[in-house]
């Protein structure tokens, strides 16, 4: 059976950091305000040299010298965007170019701040039906583009940067106690898609859009629907919540994440939190909080970890995989 390990992550975050306090000038708020109902302090913005597919080729590039690897031994680029640097073609066939590669197959994975989850899924996928072997899965945003500053209730949520793994198929055991993706849960409800989104498109405005969301609906049916996957993926791969080594959560509240957490029975002490650093990055956040665990040595091989992720649409999912 082959089994899709994880051999390397990376991230890119923006040069610029703008602080809670930076937002009073703009709208009505304040760092006390934006701390206390999200845990937000700072957020990374791209400045114009920066974007969705200059981030994620950054972060692609550490993810492949954490993983001794070239972009000649890719040959799948999976990338999770909703901020693409053009409407088509799609960001991950610039980042294959920019990397130097002409082989293989890239494509974008939209689905808002489950992005990366779906992509991580998808790219497991191919490398388990043989389609792909080594695969690169990039989480990138520029959000901070189609927020309007205008709105305090948005434009303080959300960042801007990019995370990405390297996936390499591996023939080997499978079950829980063996290396890579173990076990994956997806799902979406379109009659939730008015409640989060993007005001314009190219089939109905023929333009960018800026982002709009019920914030407190989305906080209603986020704790739901983060439990329903985990336990979906928890069940499938026989295992419980005091077995995981980490839960490395979307970050878009900590609010959120902590309910998330309590009502699962995960420890504190195991639970990943960026969000204070990142702010909300979309489909970028859990490769970012991957790469923050990874690096100051929190996560090591061996260790049973938790992905979640739940946004626009609404989608939702989680991913588990034994680093
Ligand atoms: N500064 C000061 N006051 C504010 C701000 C702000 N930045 N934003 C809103 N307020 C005000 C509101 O206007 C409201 O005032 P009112 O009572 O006079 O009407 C008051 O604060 C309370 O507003 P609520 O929306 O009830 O505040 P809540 O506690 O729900 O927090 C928040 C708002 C942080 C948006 C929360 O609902 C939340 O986190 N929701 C989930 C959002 C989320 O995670 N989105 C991302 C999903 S992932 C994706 O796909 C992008």
């Amino acid at each position: 059976m082959i089994r899709s390990v994880v051999r390397g992550v990376g991230a890119e975050t923006p040069r610029r950091i703008m602080h809670n306090n930076d937002f009073v000038n703009l709208v009505d708020t304040s760092d006390e305000w934006i701390t206390q109902r999200t845990g937000i302090r700072q957020r990374h913005i791209a400045s114009d040299d920066e974007t969705t597919a200059s981030l994620g080729e950054a972060a692609a590039r550490k993810a492949l010298s954490a993983a001794g690897m070239t972009p000649d031994d890719i040959d799948l680029i999976v990338l999770a965007t909703s901020t693409p640097n053009n409407t088509f073609p799609a960001t991950a066939v610039e980042v294959q170019h920019r990397l130097g590669m002409d082989h293989g197959f890239a494509f974008d994975m939209q689905a808002v701040c489950s992005g990366f989850v779906y992509a991580l899924t998808t790219a497991d996928l191919h490398i388990r039906g043989g389609m792909a072997k080594r695969a690169l899965v990039i989480g990138s945003e520029t959000f901070s583009r189609i927020l309007d500053w205008t709105d305090r209730t948005t434009c303080v949520l959300f960042g801007d940067g990019a995370g990405a793994l390297v996936l390499e198929g591996i023939e080997g055991e499978t079950g829980a106690g063996a290396r890579g993706i173990i076990a994956s849960s997806l799902r979406s409800d379109g009659v939730h898609r008015d409640k989060l989104y993007v005001d314009g498109g190219p089939s109905t405005t023929g333009t960018v859009g800026k982002l709009r969301m019920e914030g407190r609906e989305v906080f209603k049916h986020a704790v739901a629907m983060i439990t329903d996957v985990v336990e979906d993926v928890l069940g499938r791969a026989g295992v419980t919540a005091d077995d995981l080594d980490w839960f490395v959560p979307h970050q878009a509240n900590k609010r959120i994440i902590d309910a998330s957490a309590r009502k699962l029975g995960i420890a504190d002490e195991k639970v990943v939190i960026t969000v204070d650093r990142h702010g909300n990055t979309s489909a970028a956040s859990v490769p970012l909080a991957l790469d923050a665990a990874v690096g100051d040595g929190r996560i090591k091989k061996g260790d049973l970890v938790l992905l979640e992720a739940m946004g626009g649409g609404f989608t939702w999912g989680a991913v588990l995989l034994r680093w």
